[in-house]
């Protein structure tokens, strides 16, 4: 293999999503040439997943009809079940009508009220109508939009089909990290002196998933080789409405304009006493989730023969043609193409996807990446969902995460540019750390036989969609830990990677990823495991209570050892509202 090269740019963002774009964006227009961007991604910026976004980015837009940026708080505060930290949520809200106002200048076709204002949708667990949208193809819009923004510019490079394999974080600073280049095959290490960190999530641990086949937990893998602690990764979201067989996305936004959750009896479960009586369908995600498999567990859902899951039932055809054509188009065309069901004729078969991971790496409300001892790592940022600020705490909202991506986004770019016009110089890593690379990637070409990577990345799905998924309990976990365990040993001393070639060698990269996969599953499993009460998506069969006495803390996960990881906890910031039960 050649010399490792090197690139350097003044400020490299690894992820092209909208968090990403956005971070670009912002140094561009505000900094323009004094400040040299790289955005590395494993695939095609129209290709990042942030592209699948359908219903809506949550903003406080008309304080006049009595939304309020106390209100967004509350609910998100409320939703997260007290685990946000709340001067997080604070900035948060106040940053995101601007947000909104830029794309809209920046050419974004919101939807319209009838006079000519921009639309807002209701979401679950909000108390106002403030998710903004674009029909359901919001994402795509906003990502669209700045994509088209940042080509204005100059001064910015794209590593488009580049697959980044691990930061290097030294002496409390970080210093760049290494990417192989599928074109050439050949691996180099990115030099700068601030890296933005917008890999996105890691829905692919679960088969039924939201989620592309590429979000495959990269950026959480990373952070724990380089010795950055995760915050929180026993929080994932199931989002309610996974389309059955597939789990393709069909968006809250569907029940936002007035869709119906049925059981096999026709029944409005939602609106039982012992789901959410005031809020039905729209509930937050974690209480409409639980509701759902209790109806399937229980016997009154329905089970798609073929795959064998159960289900339960989406009805829009009371919304009429013309409203589902102008407000849901994609869940039409999604539900005619991936289930044979029309919505305008038959209700649709859902249940809970995975589909967002609350947690993520450690970062202060500014997104600046914190160690163990809430330290800045010098020049490191992270955003978007692989960001843990934490504004969703236990349980996320929905649209408050393309909101997020926005934000964090802006304030990421901002806080990366001026470190470096603060004469931040990028620093070379220790002499022998390109070599340490180079065993870790080519080594995995040397097998000449033994197992594929995706019979271990099969296992991986299977144990946390039967172990991790919207019920739990700590014999389930202690299982999935010694799946997870056994199935690391197993990748480590067998796995074989056929194509040998460097260029577009996607089964090495699959390889890669499967590694990223067993060390995120890892560290949620064990946070799960470890924390031992109920709190918005972890759902513990055997602790079924909240318990703020010994459970109101962040868990920080660290890498221990090879492979293994230890955990501690850091304080939750409740400094405006003080937890209450959640009632819906
Ligand atoms: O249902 C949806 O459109 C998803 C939105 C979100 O996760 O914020």
């Amino acid at each position: 293999m050649p010399a490792v090269e090197t690139i350097e740019h003044d400020v490299i963002i690894l992820g092209s999503g909208i968090a990403g774009l956005r971070a670009a964006v912002e140094i561009k227009r505000k900094y323009g040439d004094k400040i040299n961007v790289g955005v590395i991604s494993k695939l095609h910026i129209m290709r990042s997943h942030s592209v699948s976004a359908e219903g809506g980015t949550a903003a406080v837009l008309y304080p006049e009809e009595g939304d309020s940026f106390a209100l967004h708080a509350w609910d998100t505060i409320k939703g997260s079940d007290f685990l946000a930290d709340q001067e997080a949520v604070w900035l948060f809200v106040k940053l995101m009508p601007e947000e909104i106002r830029l794309l809209e200048h920046w050419g974004l076709p919101w939807s319209r009220r009838p006079d000519g204002r921009i639309a807002q949708r209701p979401f679950g667990g909000h108390s106002h109508p403030r998710a903004t949208f674009a029909a359901d193809k919001t994402g795509f819009f906003e990502m669209q939009t700045l994509y088209n923004k940042l080509l204005e510019y100059d001064g910015w490079e794209r590593y488009d089909e580049w697959f980044a394999t691990n930061i290097v974080v030294e002496d409390g600073m970080f210093k760049g990290l290494y990417a192989i280049n599928w074109r050439d095959g050949q691996l180099y290490y990115f030099k700068a002196k601030a890296g933005i960190i917008a890999a996105g999530g890691g829905g692919r641990l679960y088969n039924f998933t939201t989620y592309a086949h590429t979000v495959t937990g990269d950026g959480y893998a990373m952070a724990l080789r380089a010795g950055i602690p995760l915050k929180d990764p026993e929080f994932i979201q199931f989002h309610p409405t996974g389309l059955v067989p597939s789990g393709i996305l069909i968006t809250e936004g569907a029940r936002g304009e007035g869709g119906y959750l049925l059981n096999n009896k026709g029944e409005r479960f939602m609106l039982r006493k012992d789901c959410a009586p005031t809020k039905g369908e729209l509930a937050p995600r974690d209480i409409v989730s639980r509701c759902e498999m209790k109806e399937i567990l229980e016997g009154r859902g329905f089970k798609d023969e073929v795959s064998g899951l159960g289900y339960v039932l989406l009805d829009l055809r009371h919304l009429g043609e013309e409203k589902i054509n102008e407000r849901l188009p994609a869940v039409r065309e999604i539900a005619i193409r991936y289930a044979g069901v029309d919505p305008v004729e038959e209700p649709i078969p859902v249940r809970p996807a995975a589909h967002y991971t609350m947690g993520g790496i450690h970062t202060d409300m500014y997104y600046r990446v914190l160690d163990e001892n809430n330290r800045w790592i010098r020049g490191l940022f992270a955003a978007g969902e692989v960001a843990a600020a934490s504004i969703h705490g236990a349980n996320r909202l929905g649209s408050n995460s393309t909101a997020e991506c926005l934000t964090s986004g802006r304030l990421t770019g901002m806080l990366a540019a001026e470190y470096v016009l603060r004469g931040a110089e990028a620093k070379t890593p220790s002499p022998e750390r390109h070599k340490q690379e180079e065993d870790f990637v080519w080594s995995l070409l040397k097998r000449e036989s033994g197992t594929p990577s995706y019979e271990i990345r099969r296992g991986i799905k299977n144990t946390m969609g039967e172990y991790f998924y919207v019920f739990r309990d700590g014999d389930g976990m202690r299982t999935a830990l010694s799946k997870l365990a056994e199935l690391r040993k197993k990748f480590f001393s067998e796995v074989y990677v056929e194509d040998k070639s460097g260029i577009y060698n996607t089964d090495l990269q699959a390889a890669l990823e499967t590694i990223n996969m067993l060390d995120a599953a890892y560290a949620a499993v064990k946070a799960g495991y470890e924390r031992t009460e109920s709190r918005g998506a972890h759902y513990r069969l055997d602790y079924p209570k909240r318990d703020d006495v010994n459970w109101l803390k962040h868990t920080l996960v660290l890498r221990y050892g090879d492979g293994d990881v230890r955990l501690t906890y850091t304080p939750v910031d409740v400094s405006t509202y003080k937890p209450v039960e959640r009632k819906y």
